[in-house]
């Protein structure tokens, strides 16, 4: 997969992307990541990419020339067909499945840009699918295009050991994950459930399932009213 991202601050990508799963899908080149900075696309010497608005109001926006000038700059570093995604909290709600369905394509665009403003010609002209993290606001995009990175890029083919595939995650199944417990068997008085000693595996899956289900009513109960998961985990 390739990842271009479109963003005034580059610097800000450079520590989430050098460290643990991110860096290790990219030194096994399963995605290729690229920043590119809007702001060498500003027209005047000033290297401006914000103005005022029309009509009055606070905070600056951003200018669509070199938004479009970039965009196009970009699309053209790579043949590959691309999903061009700008980052706003007037987006679609990012979750899971979106998160696997992002993973399926082989070219990802992200805009991140100014909370206080995109030009509205930019949505309107680059046709892009909006997207948010959630419903609170950032003062950017590129925390949003941060998160959005990090749960597509851990689901490449490659990205985790088979020891740590991600079938097993919360929400893959629309439920949360069961407990776990590693060493040592008894910590503080708490001890490992019997049942996770016992070495059968027919009851420790039930058992793993029982409790995903009873945590996802007890501590998300709204994911329980999803229709695929009733029509999945129908009479448990
Ligand atoms: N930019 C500002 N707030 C955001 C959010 N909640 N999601 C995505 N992009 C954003």
């Amino acid at each position: 997969m390739r990842i271009d991202i479109l963003t005034l601050f580059p610097e800000m990508f450079e520590s989430p992307l050098s460290y643990s799963i991110l860096s290790r899908a990219q030194d096994k080149a399963i995605v290729d990541i690229v920043l590119t900075n809007i702001r060498d696309f500003a027209t005047d010497s000033y290297k401006k990419v914000d103005d005022k608005p029309y009509g009055g109001g606070p905070g600056m926006i951003m200018m669509p020339g070199p938004v479009f000038d970039c965009f196009e700059y970009v699309q053209k570093l790579s043949p590959e067909k691309d999903r061009v995604i700008i980052l706003t909290p007037q987006g679609q709600k990012f979750n899971q499945e979106k998160a696997n369905q992002l993973s399926k394509e082989k070219r990802l665009i992200l805009i991140a840009g100014k909370y206080e403003g995109f030009d509205e010609r930019i949505r309107i002209g680059l046709d892009a699918e909006q997207i948010s993290i959630g419903d609170y606001v950032l003062s950017g995009g590129e925390l949003a295009a941060m998160v959005i990175i990090d749960a597509v890029v851990r689901l490449l083919t490659g990205v985790l050991g088979d020891e740590d595939s991600p079938k097993d995650d919360s929400f893959s199944s629309g439920l949360l994950e069961y407990p776990q417990y590693t060493r040592p068997e008894v910590f503080r008085d708490m001890k490992v459930p019997d049942i996770l000693l016992s070495g059968d595996h027919k009851k420790i899956a039930e058992w793993r399932h029982q409790q995903a289900v009873e945590r996802t009513k007890k501590l998300r109960p709204d994911l329980l009213k999803n229709e695929n998961f009733r029509s999945e985990h129908a009479g448990d």
